[in-house]
């Protein structure tokens, strides 16, 4: 049996029609399902619905052989734990930095408001700039306006989130899509099963047309 954990949403989305060219099709669509494990067409194939951020961690302890992840959310979590074999150029978007239209940053230290702490924290160490990170949950655009942070670093696609509330991006901290993991026991252990998967994910990639980063 092989286990692919997958997000609800874009990713589980996006990866469907990958996943359709390696022929596998889900039983059910976990937007109308309440189950947390979907069979496939494929016997020997199952899909665990998990959070976006939990990806890795099924990943990484073997609860899934397989996993899909965005870039953002793997260096976050920060684990060698597994091999990370094919980017699968979806849901990409860009990690940036964001701030009040028309207002500079200060020259004092940089209050900064994110969810993404460690991604934060090396860009302005690597920067030489000093940098205090808030951590955030969620609603990041919300912390300039409130006087919370001088910024923030989240991620951008269309920019309508930060035009809607004032702000806009200011410097790219890197291009974000969404790679396909491996556990590394998996990897040994199925590895005939595994190596044709990514195979044939890698078939449907390449037949894409490239990523346009926004
Ligand atoms: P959770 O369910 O844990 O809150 P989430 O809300 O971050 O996770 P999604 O919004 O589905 O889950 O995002 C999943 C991944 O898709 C992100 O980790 C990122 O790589 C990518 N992503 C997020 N926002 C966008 C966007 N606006 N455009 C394109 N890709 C995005
Ligand atoms: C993501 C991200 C931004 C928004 C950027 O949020 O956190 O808020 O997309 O996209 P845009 O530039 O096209 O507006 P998402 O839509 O995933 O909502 P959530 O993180 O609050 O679930």
């Amino acid at each position: 049996m092989l286990t692919i954990a997958l997000s609800k949403g874009r990713i589980y989305q996006e990866t469907l029609p990958l996943l359709a060219d390696a022929g596998i099709v889900p039983l059910e669509d976990p937007d109308k399902s309440r189950k947390l494990i979907l069979a496939t067409n494929q016997p020997g194939v199952q899909l665990l619905v998990v959070r976006a951020t939990d990806v890795p961690t099924y990943v990484e302890y073997g609860a899934a052989d397989l996993g899909v992840a965005g870039r953002d959310v793997l260096i976050e979590y920060g684990a060698e734990g597994f091999y990370e074999p094919l980017d699968l150029n979806i849901a990409c978007c860009r990690m940036m930095t964001a701030g009040k239209v028309g207002v500079a940053f200060p020259a004092r230290r940089l209050r900064v408001a994110t969810k993404y702490v460690a991604i934060a924290q090396r860009y302005f160490a690597d920067l030489g700039v000093q940098a205090e990170i808030i951590k955030l949950y969620g609603s990041m655009e919300l912390a300039p306006l409130v006087g919370l942070a001088d910024c923030i670093v989240d991620l951008v696609d269309t920019g309508n989130t930060l035009r809607a509330n004032g702000l806009e991006p200011r410097d790219l901290i890197m291009p974000i899509s969404s790679r396909l993991i491996v556990n590394k026991a998996a990897m040994k252990m199925k590895h005939a099963a595994v190596k044709a998967l990514v195979g044939q994910l890698a078939a449907a990639v390449a037949s894409r047309s490239p990523a346009e980063y926004p």
